[in-house]
């Protein structure tokens, strides 16, 4: 409608000078006037000028008083032609807002004698502050002075109106062509191509935001790497032998650190493809982490964790309905397990109890991936008696399920990452210096231990590390040396010890982007938004 009443203007008439003169003289509405004046000067059929126009307006306050009167006249009003009022009762006349301006503007103005006691001082007064309103809102120009004074009183305000001139432009037609965007099967079969005017491509039009494929922020922070580890990815080409003496290999990364200027960042990727590269680089094995139901068995027995302990409970742990039960395990093993439980071995007395195998059946969801440790070690020892005793560096990243209420810090699912070496002779200062070296990596190297308890290690360390944004300890993760009740029944010999650390994957990707309620981060009430829009994470720089 108002596309066809521009056009058709334009044909007889040279310009439309004002595009709100124009939708008033036609009955349209402005609005719709500049849509339309836009889109015809999108395609060449008019050239559009912008015009602005200030007007002042009225604010409501000005519209107040252009009805009922300015207060200082409300208020001149109210005080009796003869003799006085008390301040107090004249107060009740009027409203509180007419009345605290009404007085301070009617005593400027020498209207009234003020004090406790209020009486007129003139008879007469005229109301020139709602006159001078009316004409404003009339559209009538008023004296700068008075415009400034009703604007310091915020009677009235500026509005920048905006519109256009219009004049015929390049492809002007009195009726829009209609263009085609397709070149159609119909088009080429009925020959239309020929005669048909296809709309211009827009090289630069945006396309649609791509969709798929965004990256959790799980798997998204990056981690920074320096120098150190150029010189440890050649040690690996090298093969030479990342020995477990990490004390020392430590200290050389660090003598290197120190004398190099470091540039910048050598090396980035993301949290867990980081998390795998700095394990392969320290020259550990992915454990098969495929199996979240695992046996009471593996998941707890083996790790010498007593029946009665309260992780086992239905409280900490999901246990499964169908399969309750596991199929399979080793008879032999089973047996020296029991054993170790009922009355130890190996230099220990056990717990004493009387241990069940309808226990150790009962089927669950991994509480951790150290069930998958002990399968392995297991493992391990096995082919140790068949063949020999290879030593071995073994980590998972994988997810894990704990029975427990789900709040800011706590799912009832995670991910955990673990390592662990195997190997003749560790002790405690080579599992520091693991951790020191693998912590290091991942830019955290300001490292406190306290002793901790976990059934299956002994000694037990929880792992801290300074913080630098929080400024303060932050626990990080576990650790400790597997006991021999543990590693005996396996097969191990007595000199061969297992250093291990567990942490979860998600407190550092939570302290990376600044997320402090784990149920944005993982799990059904992730913002979909968020993956999309968050960036990359540098770990790395504390
Ligand atoms: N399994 C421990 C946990 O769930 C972590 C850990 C792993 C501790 C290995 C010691 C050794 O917290």
């Amino acid at each position: 409608m108002a596309e066809e009443v521009i056009l058709g203007y334009l044909q007889n008439h040279d310009e439309i000078s004002d595009s709100g003169q124009f939708a008033t003289d036609h009955g349209l509405d402005h609005s719709d006037v500049v849509n339309v004046i836009k889109s015809l000067h999108g395609f060449r059929y008019v050239d559009a000028q912008d015009i602005k126009r200030e007007t002042d307006v009225l604010t409501e306050e000005g519209e107040k008083y252009a009805e009922q009167g300015s207060p200082e006249v409300q208020l001149f009003l109210a005080v009796p032609a003869e003799g006085s009022i008390l301040k107090e009762e004249l107060q009740k006349l009027v409203d509180p807002a007419v009345f605290k301006i009404g007085c301070s503007q009617a005593a400027k103005n020498k209207w009234v004698q003020m004090g406790n006691q209020i009486s007129r001082k003139v008879q007469h007064v005229e109301d020139r502050i709602k006159d001078l309103l009316l004409q404003i809102r009339d559209g009538q120009e008023i004296d700068t002075g008075d415009k400034k004074s009703l604007k310091a009183r915020k009677l009235i305000a500026v509005q920048t109106w905006k519109g256009y001139s219009v004049r015929k432009g390049p492809d002007y037609a009195p009726i829009r062509r209609r263009t085609a965007t397709d070149l159609t099967r119909e088009y080429l079969q009925g020959g239309d191509w020929r005669n048909i005017e296809f709309k211009e491509y827009n090289f630069s039009a945006k396309g649609p935001p791509p969709e798929g494929g965004h990256l959790h922020p799980l798997n998204k922070a990056r981690i920074t790497l320096f120098f150190f580890n150029l010189f440890s990815l050649f040690l690996y080409i090298l093969n030479e032998s990342y020995t477990l003496n990490f004390h020392t290999s430590n200290q050389i990364f660090k003598r290197h650190w120190d004398g190099i200027s470091v540039e910048g960042i050598m090396y980035q990727s993301y949290v867990k493809e980081r998390l795998k590269d700095i394990f392969r680089l320290m020259n550990f094995e992915e454990m098969p982490t495929n199996r979240y139901v695992e046996s009471s068995f593996w998941n707890f027995d083996a790790l010498f964790q007593p029946q009665q302990h309260p992780a086992r409970d239905s409280h900490d742990t999901f246990f499964l309905k169908a399969p309750e039960t596991t199929k399979q395990l080793p008879e032999d093993y089973v047996e020296l397990v029991k054993r170790v439980h009922e009355s130890g071995g190996y230099g220990s007395r056990g717990y004493g109890y009387d241990w069940k195998r309808e226990e150790a059946n009962k089927n669950l969801l991994r509480t951790h991936t150290t069930a998958i440790s002990s399968r392995m070690l297991y493992a391990v020892a096995q082919l140790a008696k068949q063949q020999s005793f290879t030593p071995k560096r073994y980590f998972s990243i994988d997810r894990v399920f704990r029975n427990e209420a789900v709040d800011r810090t706590h799912l009832a699912e995670f991910h955990q990452i673990e390592g662990l070496v195997c190997d003749r002779g560790l002790t405690l200062g080579h599992l520091i210096g693991v951790l020191q070296d693998f912590f290091s990596r991942l830019g955290m190297d300001k490292l406190k231990f306290k002793p901790a308890y976990n059934p299956y290690t002994e000694p037990s360390m929880e792992i801290f590390s300074y913080h630098k944004g929080l400024g303060k300890w932050v626990e990080i993760g576990n650790s400790g040396m597997f006991r021999p009740e543990m590693l005996r029944p396996m097969g191990f010999s007595e000199d061969v010890n297992v250093i291990a650390w567990g942490l979860s994957l998600e407190r550092p990707t939570m302290i990376l982007y600044g997320i402090d309620n784990i149920r944005e981060l993982f799990g059904h009430k992730v913002d979909l938004a968020l993956v999309k829009r968050n960036p990359l994470c540098l770990i790395g720089i504390q």
